[in-house]
């Protein structure tokens, strides 16, 4: 399909490509630098759908479009491919795919029970977990990193804020891995969907089990205040809930632990910001952190669905084109952050995009992911001052989130 009048197409960059997604990082910044420069619409063709997407590269371009949700919905799907229709009956929809009012209506009853006090609170548990961890790895000595420390945290927090059993964790662990192995999106050309649809069928009757026990018998957990919550009426249902707990495992655990991967890549090959952050780490914690979620962009991209003609940067879209809001991109852009292709644990400000660009969907776990961020460096660093990754992280390649399958390290 060709791209529509007045729009650029430039010779040799193929955002619709899935083999753009495997080239080296460096020749991916190159490009989207190269497209942020061009100063006209940029349209290219997914090969999945066989659609044209506008590529949104540039920072500006991205937070007028996250914080215009009238005009650039969500509601059609962020994620391409896109869940088919009967998942998202079968299963509920997530927030990240709902308009306004069932977004607003969803957001405020878990943002109710998802307040910084909250965290704050579970706050004692992330230091209790990231202690744990890094005990295991002085008793066990595991050589690599993903699996030892970076995936572990973030579940281990998720599953302590909503009140899973530890009897249950590992069970729900498996079926969350055989889910998003067989219904990941466009991490892989091939999805099974039955095999991992009937992994999340099990995993969501695990929760809404929990959810029934917790609406008689309330804990002070998220669980028991996701289903009691009487916000204007209206309380999570059993669907909701176990939509809501997805979410959360898929966008707070992969994310997390993606940045943490890269964290400790970054500051490995970057020794003079290492140096830096372990000299003080009180004054640099807070910004090293901010920079790694920039420099790293666990989610490469959201997309969005135009609902009126609307003219961004001289850009006409058109009722019903596809945007993506590219992130990684926007957080390289010159126009806004200086010499953006440096790794600087000091930078500030940092209005990076790594948790959206603002607007009703920015990151509801932004709070939580850097204070389990803080916690772990400092933990790790305190306790293992030699720590280091060892070789290059095994990347998986997508144009959805930057994922890292392994990364080994030593200490
Ligand atoms: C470094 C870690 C993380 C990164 C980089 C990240 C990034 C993002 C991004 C880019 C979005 C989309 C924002 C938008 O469209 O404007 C998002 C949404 C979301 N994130 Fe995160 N996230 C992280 C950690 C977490 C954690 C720990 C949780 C929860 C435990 C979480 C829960 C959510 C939820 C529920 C949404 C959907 C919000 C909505 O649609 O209203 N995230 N995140």
């Amino acid at each position: 399909m060709s791209a529509p009048a007045g729009v650029h197409t430039p010779s040799g960059i193929d955002l619709g490509d899935p083999e753009f997604w495997r080239l080296p990082a460096p020749d991916r910044a190159a490009a989207f630098a190269e497209l942020r420069r061009l100063d006209a619409p940029v349209v290219f063709t997914d090969r999945a759908t066989g659609r044209p997407f506008h590529a949104l590269v540039r920072h500006a371009d991205v937070v007028t479009a996250s914080r215009t949700p009238e005009v650039f919905l969500s509601g059609p799907g962020v994620t391409t491919p896109e869940p088919a229709r009967w998942v998202r009956t079968v299963f509920g929809d997530s927030m990240v795919n709902l308009d306004d009012p069932r977004h607003a209506d969803l957001r405020r009853i878990v943002s109710r029970a998802f307040t910084p006090r909250l965290v704050a609170r579970v706050e004692d548990s992330i230091r209790e977990i990231a202690t744990g961890l890094v005990d295991r790895v002085v008793a066990e000595r595991p050589e690599e990193f993903v699996t030892a420390v970076a995936a572990e945290l973030p579940y281990q927090v998720i599953c302590t804020m909503m009140g899973i059993p530890d009897r249950q964790r590992r069970q729900i662990l498996a079926l969350v891995n055989h889910a998003s192995e067989n219904t990941g999106v466009a991490r892989s050309r091939i999805r099974v969907p039955g095999r991992g649809l009937r992994a999340l069928a099990r995993m969501q009757s695990v929760i809404a089990a929990l959810g029934r026990e917790r609406r008689r018998r309330p804990a002070d957990d998220l669980i028991s205040a996701l289903v009691t919550a009487d916000v204007d009426g209206r309380r999570l249902n059993s669907r909701e809930l176990g939509a809501f707990f997805s979410l959360l495992l898929v966008a707070g655990v992969e994310t997390t632990r993606n940045a943490l991967a890269h964290g400790l890549h970054l500051l490995t090959t970057h020794p003079e910001q290492r140096a830096l952050l372990l000299g003080d780490p009180d004054t640099h914690l807070g910004t090293a952190v901010e920079e790694i979620v920039r420099y790293s962009t666990p989610i490469i991209q959201f997309r969005r669905t135009v609902a009126t003609d609307f003219e961004l940067h001289g850009n006409r879209l058109r009722e019903g084109d596809k945007v993506v809001l590219f992130f990684g991109s926007a957080n390289r852009d010159e126009a806004v952050f200086t010499d953006p292709e440096a790794f600087d644990i000091t930078r500030s400000p940092n209005p990076h995009l790594g948790f959206g660009g603002g607007g009703p969907h920015f990151c509801l776990g932004a709070y939580l992911a850097r204070q389990e961020m803080k916690v772990l460096f400092r933990e790790l660093y305190d306790r293992l001052p030699g720590l280091r990754s060892v070789g290059e992280p095994e990347l998986i390649p997508s144009s959805f989130d930057h994922r890292v399958r392994a990364l080994g390290f030593d200490y």
